[in-house]
């Protein structure tokens, strides 16, 4: 069969990244099947041309009917729990869904010959790290079970390549914000503990005020360094990756991040500026398990992959998420 009647599978795909890339690959004509739980993802959020298989991964039946009945050559795997605290307080559910989901993912491309996959780990799989910026072959020891799921996965990963040739690319990614520009798809979580949303909410009135975790941290004005990268940038780089290994280039890693740091503070006067709103914000305790500043040394998916972000400005980054807020106030219950 020709390649283009071929299907990339997203796993994960309606979860927030994933919808993302699952509208972008459908505006490039690509033939697309996602796979979701919905534990966290929204049936809404997925594009109507792809074919939709609810079902969990680490249900061998469900699973093997998918790739059974679909002609797969390529995985991208969304799939995953990511909030950093609950991973503290529930370590076995993270080792469980994002590693052994893993194991369970390849075993299906092993036992169907799917030679390529493209997967989300994350800066926190470095840990507090020795360095700034953060490049690929610093030292990764992760602070959380999140990260360490990740870190395992990263490592299960390396060895089915070994044994059966299944090439990978991981992109580890920093702080993803933003949305589909014209405001269709978004952030929307439940219940929500990201910086950008959250402070979008209190734009809109639905929260009181911010609460910044913390100003005492080892950074210019005390707040938490991050770096902001747009998920369409984030997007663009997962279908260069998809080529990378097409073309036949060997299994790597990569950062994804703006290389630029963006502190709490800055990120709320950003917002202020974006929103035209007051936006109150008051300093509470410090979260367990923030480190001081995250920032990557992006060069290599630039160099390698020929990545370009056209998102170089996190006002742009907040507008684009601040038109999905202003179009569906109550994220995908009023899509
Ligand atoms: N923050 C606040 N107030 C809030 C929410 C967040 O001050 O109400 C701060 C956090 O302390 C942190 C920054 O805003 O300094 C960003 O926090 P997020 O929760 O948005 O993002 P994290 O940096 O904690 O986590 C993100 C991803 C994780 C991933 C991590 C990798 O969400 O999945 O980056 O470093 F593991």
């Amino acid at each position: 069969m020709e390649e283009k009647l071929m299907s990339i599978l997203v796993v994960g795909g309606a979860g927030y990244i994933g919808s993302h890339m699952v509208k972008r690959l459908i505006e490039q004509g690509q033939e697309v099947v996602v796979v979701d739980n919905l534990s966290t993802g929204h049936r809404k959020a997925v594009d109507e041309k792809a074919r939709f298989y609810e079902g969990d991964i680490r249900n061998h039946v469900f699973l093997k009917g998918v790739f059974d009945r679909e002609n797969i050559n390529t995985v991208v795997h969304f799939a995953a729990f990511s909030i950093v605290p609950e991973s503290m307080e529930k370590p076995l559910k993270y080792f469980d869904n994002n590693t052994a989901g893993m194991v369970a993912l390849l075993e299906e491309m092993r036992d169907h010959d799917v030679k390529r996959i493209i997967f989300s780990s994350t800066a926190a799989t470095y840990g507090v790290p020795e360095k700034s910026p953060i490049e690929e072959n610093d030292r990764q020891a992760p602070i959380n079970p999140y990260g360490e799921s990740k870190l395992m996965m990263e490592k299960i990963i390396r060895w089915a390549d070994q044994a059966y040739g299944i090439k990978f690319v991981a992109l580890r990614y920093f702080n993803v914000a933003g949305a589909y520009p014209d405001g269709s798809i978004g952030e929307d979580h439940g219940p929500e503990t990201h910086l950008t949303p959250i402070i979008l909410q209190v734009a809109a009135g639905q929260r009181d005020q911010l609460k910044i975790f913390g100003d005492d941290y080892n950074t210019p004005d005390g707040t938490n360094v991050r770096d902001y990268v747009h998920v369409l940038d984030l997007v663009d780089a997962h279908i260069l990756a998809i080529n990378y290994l097409k073309a036949g280039n060997d299994s790597d890693v990569f950062n994804l991040g703006s290389s630029t740091g963006f502190s709490v503070k800055q990120m709320v006067e950003a917002a202020r500026e974006v929103t035209g709103e007051p936006i109150p914000a008051e300093i509470a305790e410090r979260r367990p398990g923030d480190p001081d500043s995250l920032i990557a040394a992006s060069q290599k998916a630039r160099d390698v992959l020929q990545w370009q972000p056209q998102y170089d400005d996190v006002k742009e980054i907040i507008q684009t998420a601040w038109n999905w807020k202003q179009q569906h106030p109550r994220g995908y219950e009023d899509r």
